[in-house]
């Protein structure tokens, strides 16, 4: 089985183009996430297939964010489904809600503190309080913590304040954001590379395009388990 720090995102229109990619992948990848785009595309499906006829450790990105009941509704439903990791926002009550609804499952909540995509306007736009970003990003992982999440989704740059924090022992952090060097940034403005990610305190990197968009997706799944292998991508905490 190969290394699964590494998740490959499957941003592709739908599960039938998604199982041809982790044909191709193979080996090299057994770790995928299946986001709220491949929802209409038979997303749920995708996740049983892979899973139970391949063997894949599944991270379902819904991000959710309602009243406390509604999410812990939706995540028993979810949590029927033989997933591994699933998102909701870092709101203290929604984790909590998520908790609850995963109850008794081997179902990671994994909660996102503030979208990468966003900057200190949008924050503004949406009466998010003053403070730098990446101060508030420590500061809704160890809320989210403290509510029971079993992990965060945060941004390679901020991984070690968050690997620092106390409320962090033994909590997963999970980092988009991720570029092999030499490939292209895409949309993503603070990009770190995969061994600096988990060199920083990450324990999972997600990793998209740079994968799904390759010429050959199978290699640069490869070389990025490889880059895992290097001195480099050691934490020594962890040995
Ligand atoms: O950029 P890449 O294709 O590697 O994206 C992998 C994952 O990172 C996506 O599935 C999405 O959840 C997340 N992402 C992000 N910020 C962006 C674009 C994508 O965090 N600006």
């Amino acid at each position: 089985m190969s290394d699964d720090r590494l998740i490959v995102a499957l941003d592709v229109p739908n599960a039938l183009e998604a199982l041809k990619l982790t044909d191709a992948i193979g080996d090299a990848v057994s770790f995928y996430k299946i986001g709220l785009g491949m929802l209409t595309g038979g997303g749920l499906a995708l996740a049983n297939e892979l899973k139970q006829e391949h063997g894949k450790r599944i991270f379902l990105d819904m991000k959710l964010f309602d009243i406390g009941q509604t999410v812990e509704n939706a995540v028993r439903g979810l949590a029927q489904f033989d997933l591994d990791f699933l998102t909701v926002h870092g709101d203290p009550h929604v984790v909590r809600a998520a908790k609850e609804g995963a109850a008794g499952k081997d179902l990671k909540i994994l909660a996102v503190t503030i979208l990468t995509s966003l900057d200190r306007t949008d924050l503004d736009d949406s009466m998010i309080r003053a403070g730098e970003v990446p101060d508030l990003v420590v500061e809704r992982a160890a809320r989210a913590f403290e509510a029971g999440a079993d992990g965060v989704i945060a941004s390679p740059n901020e991984a070690a304040r968050i690997r620092a924090l106390p409320e962090a022992e033994g909590r997963l952090i999970v980092t988009p954001g991720v570029r092999p060097y030499g490939t292209a940034d895409d949309d993503q403005k603070r990009i770190a590379t995969p061994a600096s990610a988990i060199a920083a305190g990450a324990d999972h990197i997600v990793v998209g395009r740079p994968v799904w968009r390759a010429p050959s997706p199978r290699d640069a799944a490869l070389s990025i388990q490889q880059e895992l292998r290097s001195p480099q991508a050691q934490r020594p905490n962890r040995g």
